[in-house]
């Protein structure tokens, strides 16, 4: 079988990767701002390099340059969308997924009337997207809110963070809905715990209640604004769909011992709480189990259950970038993942960044996830970094690139021969941007290539890659290329 005619191929990107203009037509301080370059630390030390204190925020608050906080710059997509929307024409893209900066919109999140300035870029960008035919799905938070509410408030710790997100979310559909059909709510809503600054504007170490606490507390506030902008969105504009988005960490046990089996799957069920609160509109009993035997509560309040219900998401989208494997011996390798360290698979082989491939993994998590729950799925991230060399007559030679998507697509079209209904791919990233991680510049995702080193030297050139003429063939003959031989 092939892929299906409305299939929409694509490419993925987030506002505070790619836009720069940190401080431009009014834009306010957002959490993304205050992440830092750290050339001389191991970049599987996650930890290290996703640490935030109030002494980081405060030393990020009082520099204006952007030397040091690469997504200030990013690679300055917001003078220069126009070029690279036309790029991703010349690609053959159906969709283009992008972000939407809170800060841009609301400077400190508090203020009642949106910034035309800002709210006036967005229109723009969709305007020339939509005069190109490129579908657009937007992501209303993809790690970026506005500082201020992360120092006042400690991020989504605190529930008034349901109602201020309410109002950024109702703008972003009044005046953004008209021209994109497509939303997802969180970006990798499940990475609370594991960077909980960038995901939820939560400062390590701030709580009264603990840390851990206030992890399940933003998640329970995100899911109830998840669930109150799927409402909005269809008051306004009835046949839009709203997906949630969560990383799809799909877990094998290193061996068939039986408590390996059954670490792997707890793993798995981990995973799954997140989009399962999204999608069931309701708490897995076994995470209640869970929460209670660690001393955590979901602070419910009345009317909470009834709007998680009514709110539930059209679509099921996720980023696979590669699986993991676990055990309980402590002695086990690990490696590092998306931002996460896991049991080496020995069956895999690992990108430079450590990271293990693996396309049939992909196959297994949609065949799980939509036997799960039978909803459309959207491979909305998905993509290997890598180093690229320029050439002395300017090409970029990057087999591995190909190789990586190839063996993903394929994977994915088994998955939907075996009856998975998949509405879409987009990969990360169609062109070079800073990475989320290790806000690296060096670690390259793009079928586009762009001049910047890791400390912002380069003249933001954009070229391509052979991969592009790779992936446009792939769009034009929606994968039948993928089965002829070079
Ligand atoms: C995903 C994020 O987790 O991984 C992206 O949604 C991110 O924003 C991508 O860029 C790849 O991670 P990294 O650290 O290589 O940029």
């Amino acid at each position: 079988m092939a892929f299906p005619e409305y299939f929409l191929w694509g490419g993925a990107i987030a506002a505070n990767q790619v836009e720069g203009a940190w401080n431009e037509d009014g834009k306010g301080l957002s959490v993304a701002d205050c992440a830092v370059f750290k050339p001389n630390v191991d970049v599987s030390d996650y930890a290290a390099h996703n640490k935030v204190t109030p002494d980081t925020i405060r030393q990020a608050m009082e520099t204006r340059h952007p030397e040091d906080y690469p997504k200030r710059r990013g690679i300055d997509f917001y003078h220069r969308y126009k070029e690279d929307l036309a790029l991703f024409k010349e690609l053959g893209f159906k969709t283009l997924r992008l972000s939407i900066a809170w800060s841009r919109l609301f400077p400190t999140g508090e203020e009642e009337e949106v910034n035309e300035a800002g709210i006036a870029f967005y229109e723009e960008v969709l305007k020339e997207m939509n005069r190109l035919g490129i579908e657009p799905l937007i992501t209303l938070s993809h790690y970026e809110m506005p500082l201020h509410l992360a120092l006042e408030y400690n991020g989504w710790e605190d529930r008034r963070m349901v109602e201020k997100f309410g109002r950024f979310a109702r703008v972003c559909f009044e005046r953004l809905s008209p021209y994109a059909k497509y939303w997802l709510n969180f970006n990798e809503i499940d990475s609370i715990s594991r960077h909980p600054f960038t995901t939820a504007g939560i400062i390590p170490g701030q709580s009264k209640a603990g840390d851990e606490q206030a992890y399940l507390s933003a998640f329970h506030h995100q899911a109830l604004a998840s669930a109150q902008a799927a409402l909005d969105l269809k008051k306004v504009r009835p046949d839009a769909l709203m997906g949630c988005m969560v990383t799809k960490l799909t877990t094998y046990p290193l061996t068939c011992r039986p408590d390996d089996v059954y670490k792997a799957l707890r793993k798995n069920l981990d995973n799954l709480f997140f989009s399962d609160v999204m999608v069931f509109g309701e708490y897995p009993r076994l995470k209640l189990a869970d929460f209670k035997a660690q001393g955590l509560k979901v602070p419910f309040e009345e009317g909470d259950a009834e709007l998680l219900k009514k709110g539930t998401v059209d679509f099921v989208s996720f980023s696979y970038y590669m699986s993991m494997t676990e055990t309980t011996d402590p002695n086990a390798e690990r490696t590092p993942g998306n931002t996460i360290l896991a049991v080496k698979n020995p069956y895999l082989a690992s990108s430079e960044w450590g990271w293990q491939i693996d396309p049939v993994g992909l196959k297994t998590s949609l065949v799980e996830l939509y036997d799960r729950y039978k909803k459309p799925l959207f491979v909305v991230e998905n993509g290997m970094g890598a180093k690229d060399m320029v050439e002395e007559d300017g090409r970029i030679h990057d087999p591995y690139r190909v190789d990586y998507f190839r063996s993903h697509f394929l994977e994915m079209e088994k998955a939907i021969d075996a009856g998975v209904e998949l509405m879409g791919y987009t990969s990360w990233a169609p062109i070079d941007l800073i990475s989320v991680s290790t806000n690296q510049m060096s670690k390259r995702y793009g079928f586009i290539y762009v001049d910047q080193d890791d400390f912002g030297n380069g003249s933001l050139n954009r070229s391509k890659k052979d991969s592009f003429y790779w992936y446009q063939k792939v769009i034009e003959t929606n994968g039948r290329s993928l089965h002829e031989s070079e």
